[in-house]
């Protein structure tokens, strides 16, 4: 293993010459560029922060960033946030307790008083200005970020936990190790699909089967293509594939710990590379259905009455708010529905008219949150249904919530009607 070797700038920060703040920062880089047998340090052009709900923060870790804050930390690259336990303007409207909403607000104001941008999204990538492009150096936290940015786009992160993805974000740095090196980014294992894979809530169950069955590895998807539209050159839009590359990079970071994958012949080191990105002993995963992931996600198959319908884990794309609008169009709610997105998109969907349709409908185009991050009993939310394969993982287990899972017009069916009418297996 090579010793770390630092720059004199990097030394310097680590000495304390910036102040404390910077120095706690550089400790936090260095230890972990050690512990990972690092060489050196990568600079890193975007940071993204995860874990800033206060849900997941608690009183400690609202402390531990302030006093972060007033030793003078401050980020030196352009940092944006993960979302938070609430929406900024609806709180009160929601009936969230103040306990909860004013420690969440003072969480925001740290974070703005270190110069991070106030996003509030999981989905920098979708934001004109945030999206990376191929070989840059990132030091993002939200794991579906990760996939999507090292995936689709060819950018290069590990998967940061919060208070180092605030560090590098500080220092403009993070070791050099695990993806931002080619060998890891290689695939150890070939994924044949052999059954149709056609919709989004398609592309979540997929990253069940594979995320369960490989963990952390880097899976290079065969044949995948063949269910993926050709990328659009414009990202940020989302667009069929887009969205599906997005739940699918999402449920294999939450399914297993994946944080690159490759699809032969679209993502761009596969296009590139082609098999030669194949190690030589990569194992072979084959999937001949999907209705075991869809028997496990769809967790509660007699539950018919739900409470909240949630569309747009990741946050959703202009291109989902569109197709959610559409089916809305001139219909009436039965039961709750949040489109979870982050502001920057609800505002373009708002300029083309779609967030207009589904409030008409009776339902919310939500920023800043979602169903996993916010206190959602305290929001009297017991059961959801939602198309998201990472969705269906986590709000069960973090928001203590029965869970239904289907393609998108099946919950929004549920949306509809008040109640939950399509069979368990939808593979
Ligand atoms: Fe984003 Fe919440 Fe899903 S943070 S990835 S919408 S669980």
């Amino acid at each position: 293993m090579s010793e770390l070797t630092l720059t004199f700038e990097e030394q310097a920060m680590l000495d304390g010459a910036e102040g404390p703040g910077v120095k706690r920062a550089m400790e936090i880089v260095v230890a972990l560029a050690r512990i990972y047998g690092a060489a050196d340090l990568v600079p890193v052009v975007h940071a993204q922060i995860a874990g800033v709900s206060y849900k997941n923060l608690g009183d400690a870790g609202v402390q531990f960033l302030s006093e972060w804050a007033d030793e003078g930390a401050r980020v030196r690259v352009p940092t944006t946030l993960n979302p938070m336990g609430m929406e900024r303007g609806k709180w009160q409207q929601w009936g969230i307790a103040t306990d909860f909403a004013v420690p969440q607000l003072n969480v925001i104001d740290v974070f703005a008083k270190m110069g991070v941008t106030p996003t509030m999204s999981c989905t920098p990538y979708l934001f004109r200005e945030h999206t990376p492009v191929r070989g840059d150096a990132l030091a993002w936290a939200e794991s579906s970020a990760v996939a999507f940015a090292n995936s689709v786009i060819g950018a290069r992160s590990n998967r940061e936990g919060g208070p180092s993805a605030i560090a590098a974000a500080v220092v403009g740095r993070t070791g050099r190790y695990g993806y931002h090196l080619d060998e890891n980014r290689q695939a150890n294992f070939v994924v044949e699909v052999h059954c149709p894979v056609k919709s989004v809530a398609d592309f979540g169950a997929l990253s069940y089967a594979v995320g369960k069955a490989m963990g952390s590895g880097v899976p290079w998807f065969a044949d995948l293509g063949e269910w993926l539209p050709p990328l659009p050159a414009d990202l940020t839009l989302g667009g069929p594939a887009g969205d599906r590359l997005k739940t699918l990079g999402a449920g294999l970071a939450a399914y297993g710990a994946v944080a690159v994958y490759h699809v032969a012949g679209v993502t761009p080191e596969a296009r590139d590379l082609g098999q030669a990105l194949i190690r030589p002993n990569a194992q072979r995963l084959v999937i001949d259905s999907l209705d075991a992931a869809y028997r496990v996600m769809d967790a509660d198959p007699d539950l018919k009455q739900i409470d909240l319908v949630t569309v747009g884990c990741p946050h959703a794309s202009l291109t989902e708010i569109e197709q959610v609008a559409d089916y809305l169009r001139g219909k009436t709610l039965a039961t709750r529905l949040w489109v979870t997105t982050g502001e920057i998109t609800r505002r373009a969907a708002a300029e083309l008219g779609y967030v207009q349709v589904i409030e008409a409908a009776g339902g919310e185009v939500v920023a800043d949150t979602c169903a996993v991050v916010a206190p959602m009993r305290m929001l009297d939310v017991r059961s959801m249904a939602t198309n998201a394969g990472k969705m269906a993982c986590y709000a069960p287990m973090h928001s203590g919530v029965k869970m239904r899972f289907g393609d998108l017009e099946a919950c929004l069916d549920a949306a509809v009607t008040g109640e939950w009418r399509k069979a368990t297996s939808e593979g």
